[in-house]
């Protein structure tokens, strides 16, 4: 079979020739084609590569989001609705009791948590002000001595084989997220999980150069300092801990288990390596004064999506109480159903320095690898740059309480 690439539409390959260029033998079948291989023309992985020769309807010829989200909802049939708001609704298929069978994409217990975060955002509504000078937004931000195009990052998703209906290779899955986010200007970040080699992640950024920051779970100091040596020799841009994974579901064999840590350990984490260290799961302003006493380069207000604690507060409701302990000492980062640009600029505008997206680019992934993960950033990007023109942004530092409302009607 022949394919282009959908990209520069100049290379194509034949599957029957192979690449000789790139090192493919003859014979190689595109889904053969190593994740870290390159377009000889213009530089994209193979997920851009398009069947040439395919009777394509008139329908399949247009991949854009919808596109992927239709691919992902048949890939995830009987885990994920691909809802038209992912919002941790207790009618979608999802959320509710599992009995302590897999979450899939939903939430722990009931998926209060993962609602709470939607309805603690849509709380706020947006202050609409068009008369000022036309100034282009700003969107750029310096972060662990990078500048990234857009204050957005792909949140660390991890666990193809108990969320994602084991719907592709779990490498092939960081591959999408961390060369999607690469190819939008901004970091892609990866998890770890259980039913995966613990360092599959750090592994596959390794590959991408270091480009991509890897989230591990609080296992044993031990164990999480190895992991720490591994992620600085690899060159990767930060490390992450997730302390919210002390009550993950998965983590729970004698091999494979997940603590709370203290000050002391934060500490020895921090010190252990040269690299930014970013810890997650910080949901009180008491626990954000520790992540900066700890020396840490980055404090992530998170519930992890709602997967761990059920029935707790929505990230929203938290975020401004942290940021005015620690707002301009320490970088923010803060997730929970972002799902659009006017979500990233409301998140901003609560207190974080950098928005963060899960589920939607877990469907993209693997509906469509880099491509659709790029084309969801895009989308959300194209939405922040419309949503700070309309509110008066100039720049992000622009993006304060003061372009906010909260909505009595909820
Ligand atoms: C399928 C799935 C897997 C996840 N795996 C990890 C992980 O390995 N490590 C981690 O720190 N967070 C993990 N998360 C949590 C996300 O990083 C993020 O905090 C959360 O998804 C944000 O909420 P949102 O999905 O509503 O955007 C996972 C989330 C999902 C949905």
């Amino acid at each position: 079979m022949k394919y282009l690439c959908s990209n520069c539409k100049m290379f194509q390959y034949d599957e029957d020739k192979g690449d000789k260029e790139t090192g493919l033998l003859p014979g190689t079948k595109v889904e053969n084609i190593p994740h870290s291989w390159k377009c000889p023309v213009c530089g994209v992985s193979k997920s851009y590569l398009e069947p040439l020769d395919k009777k394509i309807s008139k329908e399949e010829t247009i991949k854009d989001l919808t596109y992927y989200r239709d691919i992902s909802r048949e890939m995830l049939t009987g885990f994920c609705g691909v809802y038209p708001v992912c919002d941790g609704d207790p009618d979608h298929i999802c959320t509710g009791q599992k009995y302590g069978a897999p979450i899939g994409l939903g939430g722990a217990g009931q998926a209060k948590t993962f609602e709470a975060n939607y309805k603690a955002l849509q709380q706020y509504r947006l202050k609409m002000r068009v008369i000022k000078a036309h100034h282009e937004p700003e969107m750029s931000v310096s972060i662990f001595n990078k500048t990234l195009d857009i204050p957005i990052m792909g949140a660390a998703l991890s666990g193809v084989k108990s969320s994602l209906k084991d719907a592709i290779p779990e490498n092939d899955f960081y591959w999408g997220l961390l060369k999607g986010a690469q190819s939008s200007g901004t970091i892609g970040m990866v998890g770890n999980t259980p039913t995966s080699p613990e360092d599959l992640g750090v592994k596959v950024i390794g590959e991408n150069l270091g480009w991509g920051i890897p989230f591990f779970k609080p296992q044993s100091q031990e164990k999480l300092i190895r992991l720490f040596k591994m992620a600085e020799n690899l060159d990767v841009v930060a490390i992450g801990v997730d302390l919210g994974g002390a009550g993950s579901t998965f983590w729970v064999t004698p091999e494979k288990r997940v603590y709370r840590k203290s000050e002391n350990e934060l500490q020895e984490l921090v010190d252990c390596t040269k690299k930014p260290v970013i810890f997650k799961g910080i949901m009180n302003p008491q626990d954000a004064l520790k992540v900066l006493d700890s020396g840490a380069s980055a404090c992530y207000v998170s519930n992890h999506g709602g997967r761990v604690l059920d029935c707790g507060q929505g990230v929203a409701e938290v975020l401004p109480e942290i940021s005015k302990e620690i707002s301009g000492k320490i970088p923010i980062l803060a997730d929970g159903t972002v799902r659009t640009g006017f979500d990233v600029l409301k998140v901003l505008a609560l207190g974080a320095d950098v928005a963060l997206i899960g589920r939607p680019l877990a469907r993209m992934s693997i509906a469509g690898g880099e491509k659709a993960v790029k084309m969801y950033f895009d989308y959300v990007k194209d939405d922040l740059r419309r949503a700070m023109i309309l509110t008066g942004c100039n720049t992000l530092q622009d993006a304060k309480m003061n372009i906010l409302d909260k909505a009595q009607f909820h």
